[in-house]
């Protein structure tokens, strides 16, 4: 291939790779891929107050009180007990309730609130991954839709 071909072609896969990186690091969804003995680190200075070390929760300020992660019903509330969820709370706080934006105000940066999520999914009994386990899911409840298998 003459040079004047190859030039713009390079141009463009770094463009290309280069808006990829980007569009990674700015929007993460999906289960997290963190690591749960940094997040543990954290969860013990800055997350206990409010949650309990074992995640037990039920600590109430002003609104909602911190949820029980250990409850099925908490694991199994599809609103709730995902990845995306748990990200959004990390990230924006919920200031009715006294929940931190730590993310938001740069206390604490995205890859750690990726280990954060992991951490808590091993508080929380039967979750993995974002998806709710169908074994914990009660028997005088059942769920409208089947849980999808990942
Ligand atoms: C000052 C008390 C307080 C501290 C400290 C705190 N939280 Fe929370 N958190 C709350 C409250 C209250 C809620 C419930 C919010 C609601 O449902 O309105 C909550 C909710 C959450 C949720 C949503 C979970 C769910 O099932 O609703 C996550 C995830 C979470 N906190 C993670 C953390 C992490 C990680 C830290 C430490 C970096 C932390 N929190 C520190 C008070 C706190």
């Amino acid at each position: 291939m003459p040079r004047r071909t190859l030039r713009p072609l390079a141009v463009t896969l770094i463009s290309i790779a280069l808006l990829g990186a980007v569009a990674a690091f700015a929007a993460t969804t999906g289960p997290s891929k963190g690591n749960a003995a940094a997040g543990k680190a954290i969860f013990m200075v800055k997350c206990i107050v409010c949650h309990k070390a074992d995640g037990t929760g039920g600590i109430k300020l002003t609104g909602n009180p911190t949820p029980n992660w250990k409850d099925p019903k908490v694991w199994n509330d599809p609103k709730r007990a995902t990845d995306d969820y748990f990200r959004d709370c990390i990230t924006n706080g919920k200031a009715p309730s006294g929940m931190v934006a730590w993310g938001k105000t740069g206390q604490i940066k995205p890859p750690d609130i990726e280990n954060l999520i992991a951490h808590i999914h091993t508080l929380g009994g039967p979750m993995k991954g974002g998806a709710p386990a169908a074994k914990a899911a009660p028997a005088a409840a059942p769920a409208k839709t089947a849980p999808t298998k990942k």
